[in-house]
């Protein structure tokens, strides 16, 4: 079976940045806690009118198509990796689809949250695997910004969200020892309200009550310490899947993208895996976490730094809400 490739990287962040300095304005937070819990210094917010999740999407998609060298009527479908989707349905896949200007290709979303990218990555390389499809676009996009308690019960949450996307545009691989090597997917569906929004919800005869909305149920929960906890042991855990699987050491990666959790989390992970700072790429200074946008995000700014070359071993690995976890290993 043929091996795919990522032909091409892009992203796309809205205009409007927000700075810690900008939050102690509006909640009981600081600069310093901010910092110094997570290393985010700013994030980006969409502007109504002018971003969606989909249109965000298609424009990172744009960016990677011609870094690929192809155009948008080259590709034969379309996985879109998303939390926060402009519609409760059709999901942002056939949006970004009209966006593009295609038509009647396959458009699938994804819902894996941070580990979306990456499970996207998957089901796309399977498909190249068995010979179905030639060209994928995968992407990951989301908005964060309109779905935040930005009250000081939310500030736990709120301060680490930001906006953005980021796309890849997988194609067939001229050698089975390039490419996507592996790819990893897990899932615990026991922790599943540990990191979740539960309104409006399917499960409620009323799904959107003003109880819901006073309790602030529309917004994300998250059990910040158990969340970190399992992080920590996943991140390792399956990017050591990863290397066992294609007979790698930790010494072997050149790069490693980590979904940006949090910076002790990528702290933690560099130190457990025995890895210089300079081969573990981190931008969470510069957007905050944008779930399922993260990968692709750094991904793309690592390749426009000249981070990443030719023949280079890259792995990304993701963790999040779930719990899922995810990894990929890539001779680029
Ligand atoms: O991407 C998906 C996966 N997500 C993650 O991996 C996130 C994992 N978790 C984390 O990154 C961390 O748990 C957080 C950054 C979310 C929180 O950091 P923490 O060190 O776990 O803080 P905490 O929740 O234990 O809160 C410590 C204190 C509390 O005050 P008291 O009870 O000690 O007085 C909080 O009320 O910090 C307080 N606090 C804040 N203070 C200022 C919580 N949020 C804030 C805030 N500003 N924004």
């Amino acid at each position: 079976m043929r091996n795919s490739k990522i032909a091409g990287v892009g992203h796309y962040v809205p205009e409007q940045v927000v700075t810690n300095k900008d939050l102690e304005k509006i909640m009981d937070t600081s600069d310093e806690w901010i910092r110094e819990r997570t290393g985010i210094v700013e994030r980006r917010y969409f502007q109504e009118g002018v971003d969606t999740t989909a249109n965000m999407g298609a424009e990172a998609a744009r960016r990677a198509l011609k870094k690929a060298g192809m155009e948008a009527k080259d590709i034969d479908m379309i996985i879109f990796a998303t939390l926060s989707p402009d519609y409760v349905f059709p999901g942002s896949g056939v949006l970004l689809q009209r966006e593009l200007g295609l038509k009647e290709i396959p458009a699938l979303d994804v819902r894996n949250q941070c580990s979306g990218f990456i499970y996207a990555l998957s089901v796309g390389d399977q498909f190249i695997k068995t010979g179905m499809y030639d060209n994928i676009l995968v992407v990951g996009s989301e908005i964060h910004s309109s779905g935040l308690d930005f009250s000081t019960r939310g500030r736990g949450v709120s301060v680490i969200f930001g906006d953005g996307a980021g796309a890849a545009v997988l194609t067939p691989s001229e050698s089975n020892d390039r490419g996507i090597l592996s790819t990893h997917l897990h899932a615990d569906g026991e922790f599943a309200e540990e990191l979740a929004v539960l309104a409006p919800g399917s499960n409620k005869k009323d799904r959107l009550t003003h109880e819901m909305l006073d309790n602030g149920d529309i917004f994300p929960y998250m059990n910040g310490n158990m969340v970190f906890k399992h992080a920590v042991t996943r991140f390792p855990e399956v990017i050591q899947e990863a290397l066992q699987k294609n007979g790698y050491k930790p010494e072997d990666i050149d790069m490693l993208i980590p979904h940006q959790a949090n910076l002790r989390i990528t702290s933690y992970i560099q130190q457990k895996m025995g890895l210089p700072a300079e081969r573990v790429f981190s931008n969470i200074h510069k957007y905050g976490n944008t779930t399922a946008a993260s990968v692709p995000i750094a991904l793309s700014e690592a390749l426009e730094e000249g981070r990443i070359k030719d023949g280079d071993l890259v792995c990304l690995a993701a963790f999040g809400s779930g719990f899922t976890w995810a990894s990929a290993l890539i001779r680029w």
